[in-house]
């Protein structure tokens, strides 16, 4: 793995095998500067590690966003990926970010009491705007040989370390709290969401991950406009399908929407 900086192997304190919280994080490996979190644990993937291993990074040079986007990553944010390897169909996967949305937004609420909500589909918003996004990438041959669940969370800088259009979108932990947040300590209660929403995604308890995700939706209800590969669809968000996938009520009737860049009309 590529990156400057010292380089830690940290138990997350969370004992192996013992408690829930247990597999995710259990090795966790912190770097100053990396590229991306993904990439890196992508590298360790191909190499055979083990589920669970964590890579957490101070900065990101080329960070990764959704629908081959890039992500400002400055320093004083949150920036981490978790290596999967979910025992299920490739089919199955589109439900882990909508359970890593539930996770961090849980965490958040249980952490530092903030009030988070979710955009479809898997967007963290705090008083309307972005402060965390979650990318997953995955390497299959039917059936799943790993999945990096991507997180990144504008934690402790200020808006102004972001470039001019993403000010107006985006919000940090520490402009709402009006104070820094402790990064390890809401990554180590964000890893145990996580572990609790991945083993009910083990056990096909996905209608959990699926109520919960629209008990914490900021999307539903609203008026959307989604751009698809395909092209717009715009209408109301009525439900989310078992799937994870967004049902648009049109005036043509609801159209389903497996994935696309969804924004919320006024
Ligand atoms: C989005 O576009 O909303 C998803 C952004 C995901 C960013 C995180 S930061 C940690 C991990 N490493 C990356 O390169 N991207 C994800």
């Amino acid at each position: 793995m590529q990156g400057r900086g010292k380089v830690f192997y940290r138990a997350c304190g969370i004992r192996p095998g013992v408690d829930r919280g247990t597999r995710l994080g259990a090795k966790l490996l912190m770097l100053d500067v990396l590229e991306s979190t993904n990439q890196s644990i992508r590298e360790l993937a191909l190499d055979g590690e083990h589920e669970g291993t964590v890579v957490v990074a101070e900065e990101q040079r080329a960070g990764r966003g959704r629908l081959g986007r890039g992500w400002s990553s400055p320093r004083g944010g949150l920036w981490f990926s978790v290596l999967l390897r979910p025992p299920v169909a490739l089919s199955e996967a589109p439900k882990l970010p909508l359970m890593a949305g539930v996770a961090v937004a849980r965490a958040l609420k249980k952490h530092v009491g903030l009030d988070a909500r979710l955009k479809w589909p898997n967007d963290v918003l705090v008083q309307g705007k972005k402060l965390c996004g979650i990318l997953m990438e995955s390497r299959s041959d039917g059936r799943l040989e790993y999945v990096i669940l991507g997180i990144g969370i504008n934690a402790n800088f200020l808006i102004s370390a972001l470039p001019e259009p993403l000010r107006r979108t985006a919000i940090t932990v520490r402009e709402v709290l009006r104070r820094p947040v402790d990064r390890l300590a809401l990554m180590r209660a964000i890893l145990n969401e996580l572990d609790a929403g991945y083993s009910a995604f083990c056990a096909n308890d996905t209608g959990a991950i699926v109520a919960q995700w629209k008990e914490l939706s900021e999307t539903l209800g609203r008026k959307v406009r989604v751009e698809t590969a395909t092209g717009i669809v715009e209408g109301v968000a009525g439900d989310i399908d078992d799937r994870g996938a967004l049902v648009v009520r049109t005036p043509d009737g609801p159209v389903t929407v497996d994935s696309g860049d969804c924004v919320h009309l006024r």
